[in-house]
């Protein structure tokens, strides 16, 4: 069993950036969780899916493959075959994936590829039920917040620094709709694990985040090894 970090939080609150930092500097392998959902959300769009009809949704995850691979450090998802890491950040994938990922079919489909990778590896995790769910007995689990409107500016200084044109208000909005969303489903809705440390990232630097992860980590380390050698 690997070294388990679980990093879990609603939608803008830095995850990704952060995880993908504080993996790389523990030399961990990073699995962004939420790209696989992506990954199932774009299959379903370009098939023409109903996001409504869970029958036909689960009916048609048998033709999906989702795969990820890892060049220098950074995560790559495959449909099908098809390198599709680009396109599954779009916002129509984004909402097309907050709806499918509350279907029991698609999260079970997910689950076991997730344990398996962190059997397998020292693991920086992220997604929306890494702690609960996915890796219960993770050695940390944070879970990272940050204000609605906070988030929605930063989303939006992400997508005009990329050259997409976009609207702040309407992207509070969807972040809005999107956390009461996967905060209110009845599978493995979003949610503080007991056992896991808040991080409010509201006015903290991505830096000074991740240094607070790091901290804990390493803590977290020292102990499981001292622990190992006094048996
Ligand atoms: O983190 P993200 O925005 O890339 O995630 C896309 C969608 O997938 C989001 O609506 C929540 C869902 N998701 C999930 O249900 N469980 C996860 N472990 C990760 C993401």
């Amino acid at each position: 069993m690997g070294f388990n970090i679980a990093i879990d939080g609603p939608a803008g609150a830095g995850k990704s950036t952060i995880a993908r930092k504080v993996a790389g500097e523990l030399s961990f392998l990073y699995v962004d969780t939420g790209a696989m959902y992506r990954a199932i959300g774009l299959g379903l769009l370009r098939k023409g899916i109903d996001r409504e009809d869970e029958k036909a949704v689960s009916a048609s995850l048998d033709d999906i493959q989702v795969s990820i691979t890892h060049e220098s450090g950074e995560q790559r998802v495959w449909l099908n075959g098809e390198d599709v890491t680009r396109p599954i950040r779009s916002e129509e994938v984004g909402n097309m994936t907050s709806r499918i990922s509350s279907y029991k079919a698609v999260r079970e489909k997910l689950l076991a590829l997730q344990r398996k990778l962190a059997a397998a590896h020292d693991v920086l995790m992220d997604g929306r039920d890494i702690g609960t769910c996915i890796l219960p007995r993770a050695d940390l689990k944070i879970f990272l917040t940050a204000d609605a409107g906070v988030r929605a500016k930063r989303r939006y200084l992400e997508l005009t620094d990329r050259g997409i044109s976009c609207n702040i208000e309407e992207i509070e909005r969807d972040i809005r709709q999107r956390d009461l969303r996967d905060m209110t489903r009845s599978i493995a809705p979003l949610k503080k694990a007991e056992d896991a440390v808040e991080v409010d990232t509201s006015h903290m630097t991505i830096q000074e985040v991740a240094d607070t992860i790091i901290r804990m980590a390493k803590e977290k380390m020292m102990d499981a090894s001292s622990q190992d050698t006094g048996r």
